[in-house]
């Protein structure tokens, strides 16, 4: 029975709505089993303005996310944030406390928080310490910044008992690559994705290892992942490749064919099997609607 359900490839649906991840009446109460997003950043480009029109505005909307997340994941269930403080103009902003606060007044627990480092190479890039080489002086100190974080948390107690055992042995965590890559520490070193790279030019997109590590050790195949911020759709096409079903929101309608090409519904369909689904759901209202 066990190696039956090994052998056979899971058919797995993948569904994009094109509008505002604050109200998500397409997905119902308690049909998720695990989010994994990074948001945006507050200031984030121009075309957001509207959006995001101050640090409180963000917060506020982050909370409304926080709630539907509440609302459509199962009772056990956990919701992964890569998130980041952020320095703007010489201040910084608590993004990560103060995301973590608004996650546990929306009722989650608060499990966990990992520190996700960057190769130091990627100093190359993003260079603020250098001020103080031309001006070699107090006072003019900004170290760089390496890290990120992934706050974890759940919604109630998760019943070890409601998992099929062939669903259970099928995906089950590989402990040589959980010990080799260090999975079991709160310092996960992982590379960024590099400026450049054609699919995800001007979308900060994270790395698949991070959703990969994520999908892997807080979901079992054939189950739901969410992405309220899909982006690029990483988390969507890393769910496909575990066997995991993928429901994503964007905001941004031109993104829409990037995500379909990322998950492999585009001309790169030999990556999968065929028989999974793709449907793409435009939103025509103004209210909660798209940005082109
Ligand atoms: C940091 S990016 C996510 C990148 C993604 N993790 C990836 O790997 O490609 C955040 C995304 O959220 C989208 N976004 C911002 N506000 C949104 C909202 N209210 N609803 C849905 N999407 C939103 C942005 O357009 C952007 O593509």
């Amino acid at each position: 029975m066990i190696n039956q359900v090994e052998q056979e490839t899971i058919k797995t649906f993948h569904k994009l709505i094109i509008g505002d991840c604050t109200k998500m009446p397409e997905v119902e109460d308690s049909s998720v089993h695990l989010m994994v997003t990074s948001p945006p950043y507050f200031n984030a480009p121009f075309d957001y303005k509207n959006l995001y029109n101050d640090y409180q505005h963000y917060l506020e909307i982050l909370r409304k996310v926080a709630k539907e997340v509440y609302r459509v994941l199962k009772e056990g269930r956990i919701a992964a944030l890569n998130i980041d403080d952020m320095l703007v103009d010489g201040e910084k902003f608590p993004i990560v406390a103060d995301a973590t606060k608004i996650f546990q007044e929306t009722g989650f627990r608060y499990r966990d928080r990992i520190i996700w480092k960057k190769p130091e190479g990627y100093l190359r890039i993003s260079k603020r310490s250098g001020v103080i080489l031309q001006h070699p002086y107090p006072m003019y100190y900004y170290p760089d910044n390496l890290l990120e974080s992934i706050i974890i948390f759940q919604k109630g107690k998760f019943d070890y008992k409601s998992i099929a055992r062939g669903i259970k042995e099928s995906s089950k965590i590989n402990t040589r690559e959980f010990q080799n890559n260090k999975w079991y520490m709160t310092l996960w070193e992982m590379t960024n994705v590099l400026p450049g790279s054609v699919l995800e030019k001007d979308i900060a997109a994270f790395p698949e290892e991070l959703p990969y590590r994520i999908i892997k050790l807080f979901s079992y195949k054939g189950e739901t992942v969410l992405d309220p911020f899909a982006g690029s759709g990483t988390t969507m096409k890393v769910a496909r490749l575990l066997e995991r079903n993928s429901i994503g929101f964007e905001i941004k309608k031109s993104l829409e064919t990037i995500i379909g090409e990322k998950l492999g519904f585009g001309d790169q369909k030999t990556m999968f099997q065929t028989e999974d689904s793709f449907e793409v759901i435009i939103r025509k209202e103004r209210e909660y609607g798209y940005i082109s």
